[in-house]
């Protein structure tokens, strides 16, 4: 089985490369990416001597390029976590997340259809469906909630999942989507909420909460991201959209107070700024449909998955920090197979 992930030089593909290589030894993993700021090939070292992983740079928007690597590799699956993901960025520059979650999934479409690939998979996100009010705890997005779109990013995202659907009604093509709530874990650029406090409380430097930290985030832990993805993979109906996310909300001052309290570190250290433009208010995924169709359940607690994070960000210095240093950007890898 050959396995195209494309992306994987960044958080979400990065883990699910190293879960995929672990618990399907025979697969053959090809990693595409364009190595943007947010791709980082020190991710991919744990799994860079692996026989069985090929990187190849490309842009997926790049037509010739995406086109070079299904010829040489003709991959059986293809897995599209390639994305501009901040939503921060896509408000100074919404251009480029056009380009490469539209564009660049349009590309990558084209290609699995003229290869006849056997699944193409989008992860997306919840943000497609905008946001729900803080006061109605009783309110969840399900796969029938209305596409309701924020932000540039969530946007462009949304453009991308229609693309999908609309490819596996009118060429028949057997595309799955998910859609994730916010994952956090080892190997996340520390851009994102949490890796971010988590890498300035380490500091002693200013954490900047947007707002009054009142906004409420769904939080997955990566590893059970991945584990959504290979049972969509494998049992997932076609044409279908799966909601993955665990019932973990939390405030975001809730969120960096706790990191703040396991760390050691004092509250003073948090900076309440202006908040981010649109910002959406609440986040909440009702995960019935996979739970019901496939028997996921994410398995890690928020306070054990923030914990292992945390330790993960203390033991792997180095790798924040060289991505702190800009050093990340010097690494170098040869494609194989
Ligand atoms: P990330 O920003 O950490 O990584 C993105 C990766 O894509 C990087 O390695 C980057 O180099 C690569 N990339 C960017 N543009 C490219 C292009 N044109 N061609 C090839 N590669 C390109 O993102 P992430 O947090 O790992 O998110 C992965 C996917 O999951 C995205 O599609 C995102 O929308 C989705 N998602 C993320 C979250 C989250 O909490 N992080 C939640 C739900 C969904
Ligand atoms: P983020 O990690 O950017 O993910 P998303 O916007 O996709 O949910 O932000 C998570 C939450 O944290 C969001 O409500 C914005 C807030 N936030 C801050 O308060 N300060 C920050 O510096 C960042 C990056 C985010």
């Amino acid at each position: 089985m050959k396995i195209l992930v494309t992306g994987g030089a960044g958080f979400i593909g990065g883990n699910y490369i190293h879960e995929r290589l672990k618990n399907y030894p025979t697969n053959q993993v090809i990693c595409v990416d364009a190595l943007t700021y947010a791709g980082n090939l020190e991710t991919l070292e744990p799994v860079m001597k692996n026989p069985n992983f090929c990187f190849e740079l490309g842009d997926i928007a790049d037509e010739a390029r995406i086109k070079e690597i299904f010829e040489k590799h003709k991959p059986d699956i293809v897995i599209n976590f390639a994305a501009e993901s901040h939503v921060d960025r896509s408000i100074g520059n919404p251009g480029v997340f056009l380009k490469t979650n539209i564009i660049g999934t349009q590309v990558l479409l084209d290609a699995s259809r003229a290869f006849g690939v056997s699944r193409y998979h989008q992860v997306s996100t919840d943000e497609v469906y905008g946001d729900l009010p803080l006061d109605r705890p009783d309110l969840f997005f399900t796969e029938e909630t209305p596409i309701h779109t924020s932000s540039p990013y969530s946007a462009s995202k949304a453009g991308a999942d229609l693309l999908c659907l609309a490819y596996a009604r009118t060429y028949k093509m057997p595309i799955t989507i998910s859609r994730c709530s916010n994952n956090y874990g080892p190997y996340h650029f520390p851009e994102k909420l949490i890796p971010l406090m988590v890498t300035n409380a380490m500091q002693d430097i200013p954490l900047p909460v947007y707002g009054k930290g009142e906004n409420v985030r769904d939080w997955l832990y990566v590893i059970d991201h991945c584990h959504a993805i290979d049972l969509i993979i494998q049992n997932g109906r076609l044409g279908e959209v799966y909601n993955v996310g665990g019932h973990n909300e939390r405030r975001n001052i809730d969120v960096v107070k706790t990191l703040l309290s396991q760390l050691g570190k004092p509250e003073s250290l948090i900076k309440y700024v202006t908040d981010r433009p649109g910002h959406d208010l609440r986040y909440a995924i009702d995960p019935s449909k996979i739970s019901r169709e496939l028997g996921w359940l994410p398995k890690t607690s928020f306070d054990d998955g923030l914990r292992q994070t945390i330790d993960w960000y203390i033991n792997n210095r180095g790798w924040w920090e060289n991505v702190l240093s800009g050093k990340y950007k010097e690494m170098k890898i040869e494609s194989r197979f």
